[in-house]
């Protein structure tokens, strides 16, 4: 395939070319994901009746000992795993349902609509969070929907791959930070299914640059330069997101540490070898662009140690 192709024709060829490579990672995924039931990682025995209907006990923030970020980190998580349909639409549309393609992309979309059935059910019974406002934020959430800033079917898949190495990360991180066994070991489950999502994408990829490299290397320049998590078109997420950054679960640090450097390591990007200048081109801008990524984390980092030097200040003079 050739890069300067017209684009529609570069659209069929990659769906055409790539349909056996899906055909056999899917196989691949079918033996290796396990089966799992979102009811047993609920803590159904602390849950108890709200208000409303059934006449029992309102919400009220000292009910969960989680702390604040961790909160907000659950609450994005969920409302970002709450957004399934728009991303049902978005890969069925900008990716295609054609052969394996359409049974990948309803698999996974059976897989992730159990994150949020686990997550919310974890919620209620603990009352993790506050059930009013994030019905709310879910309402509005989904109504908004969800439009891809990706353009071109392979910047999708490279979206698709960032996406769920840091929905992974965001859900094991927000586990390990939560200091609940319960809440842990269900992120953790969840996040198991992230890594084989990743996987998939990420070996997808991997054969991509094996038929184009200089195409895939524009893809991945497009994405990484312009990312943005799914829920950011989402009413209060902003707060949310900077809630979770100030509790160390996702911030941009993560961002480039744990989820960019290594997933572009392993497809050896750096090292790809016969490039045509459009691709060394993309390459050496997508380098620029990590080292943006970096000192903006640097910069973060500084605000942070701030923060919390003034919080720790005040704790003291309180
Ligand atoms: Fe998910
Ligand atoms: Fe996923």
């Amino acid at each position: 395939m050739n890069a300067a192709s017209d684009p529609d024709t570069l659209e069929s060829g990659w769906l055409t070319e790539l349909e056996p490579v899906v055909c056999r990672l899917l196989d691949r995924h079918l033996s290796r994901t396990q089966e799992w039931f979102p009811h047993q990682y609920v803590p159904w025995g602390e849950g108890r009746n709200f208000d409303g209907p059934l006449g029992g006990a309102a919400w009220e923030e000292h009910q969960s000992a989680l702390s604040p970020g961790i909160r907000s980190a659950l609450m994005l998580n969920l409302l970002t795993e709450d957004n399934l349909p728009g991303y049902h639409w978005a890969l069925s549309t900008h990716i295609g349902r054609q052969g394996a393609w359409g049974e990948w992309i309803d698999q996974w979309t059976a897989e992730e609509d159990r994150h949020s059935t686990a997550l919310r059910a974890y919620i209620h019974s603990s009352r993790a969070v506050d059930p009013v406002t994030l019905e709310r934020m879910r309402m509005s959430q989904v109504r908004t929907g969800y439009q891809p800033r990706q353009e071109t079917m392979m910047a999708n898949v490279v979206y698709v791959a960032v996406q769920e190495m840091a929905t992974r990360v965001s859900h094991r991180n927000a586990g390990r930070h939560s200091g609940d066994a319960t809440c842990e070991r269900l992120l953790s489950r969840i996040a198991q299914d992230e890594n084989l999502h990743m996987v998939f994408y990420r070996d997808l990829l991997e054969a991509a640059l094996h038929i184009d490299a200089d195409a895939v290397l524009l893809a991945m320049c497009e994405c990484v330069e312009s990312f943005q998590m799914p829920a950011v078109q989402m009413p209060g997420f902003g707060q949310l997101a900077m809630d979770v950054a100030l509790a160390g679960v996702y911030d941009l640090r993560v961002h480039h540490d744990e989820v960019l450097v290594p997933l572009l390591r392993s497809l050896s990007v750096w090292s790809l070898p016969g490039l045509r200048p459009a691709g060394e081109q993309a390459r050496e801008r997508l380098a620029q662009v990590l080292a943006g990524i970096d000192e903006r984390a640097r910069a973060f980092e500084k605000v942070k140690a701030h923060l919390s030097a003034a919080r720790s200040g005040c704790r003291m003079s309180g």
